[in-house]
């Protein structure tokens, strides 16, 4: 089955972002897939290809603004519009012990060109045609470690984790979410914050307890939510609750 539905998943040539491509694909849209690197990139569209699903490497770095340029000319050009774009493209880094005291300024800006400047860089580029979608769906792939309340929590079982940088990230990101979804309220187009749970991706040396398929549903889902659904949430696994999905505090 073929839909008329094109998909962009940025970083989607490895671990969630790749199987989030893979399960929007199975649904039966044209998924465009996201990735800095050709050969990389390349080869997650042969993957994705050889298993049915109608997919199309496009060169995206999302560090760089003339990338996420191109990138928006090439779907304007052969598309006219774009019905979901998942922001997944992250990156996590941290210094020696973790610890805020020992947080460098260099990682703290690498991590945010990536997690947070880049979602912001990628979704003004193709907001446009985002628009020109009957009702298109925006995901920022965050994380419950970017909850201040969870992250806060004595009794929480990430009370222990003291990083900056990427906890620090997704904070904004998630703001940044928060935002979008209010500049957005008065249109079809629904923004929300995906929090996919410790998933054994290259990301964490493959030590997540949770599959890239399984973090990949939370994105599908927020990429396939109906007209009545919700708009400026961070959604998904949810540990401290017992491990269903459902809405996280911020
Ligand atoms: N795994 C988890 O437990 C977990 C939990 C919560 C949230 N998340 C979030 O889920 C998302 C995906 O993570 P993952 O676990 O699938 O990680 P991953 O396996 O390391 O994949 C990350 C993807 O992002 C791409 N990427 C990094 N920098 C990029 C850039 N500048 N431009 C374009 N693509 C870039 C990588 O490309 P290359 O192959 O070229 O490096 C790769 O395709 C991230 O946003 C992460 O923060 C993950």
């Amino acid at each position: 089955m073929t839909t008329n539905m094109i998909a962009l998943v940025t970083g989607a040539n490895k671990g969630i972002g790749y199987a989030t491509a893979r399960q929007l694909g199975e649904r039966g849209m044209t998924v465009l897939v996201g990735a800095r690197d050709a050969t990389r990139g390349r080869d997650a569209e042969g993957k994705l290809r050889g298993d049915g699903v109608d997919a199309r490497f496009v060169s995206l770095d999302v560090t760089d603004e003339a990338s996420c340029a191109a990138a928006a000319e090439l779907v304007e050009r052969e598309y006219g519009h774009l019905d979901v774009l998942v922001n997944n493209a992250g990156i996590v880094r941290a210094d020696g012990s973790a610890l805020p005291s020992e947080t460098t300024v260099a990682t703290l800006r690498e991590v945010y060109e990536t997690n947070v400047f880049g979602v912001v860089a990628v979704t003004n580029a193709f907001l446009p045609l985002l628009r020109n979608a009957p009702a298109a769906r925006i995901v920022n792939v965050s994380s419950e470690v970017g909850s201040i309340a969870v992250m806060t929590d004595p009794q929480g079982a990430l009370f222990a984790l003291t990083s900056v940088p990427y906890p620090s990230s997704k904070t904004a990101l998630n703001m940044t979410t928060a935002m979008y979804a209010k500049e957005l309220r008065d249109t079809p187009i629904k923004v929300n914050a995906a929090n996919p749970g410790y998933c054994a991706t290259d990301f964490n040396h493959n030590s997540g307890f949770r599959t890239a398929e399984q973090g990949a549903e939370v994105s599908v889902h927020l990429a396939t939510l109906p007209a009545d659904g919700p708009s400026g949430q961070l959604w998904g696994f949810q540990m401290d609750a017992g491990g269903g999905y459902g809405v996280l505090p911020w």
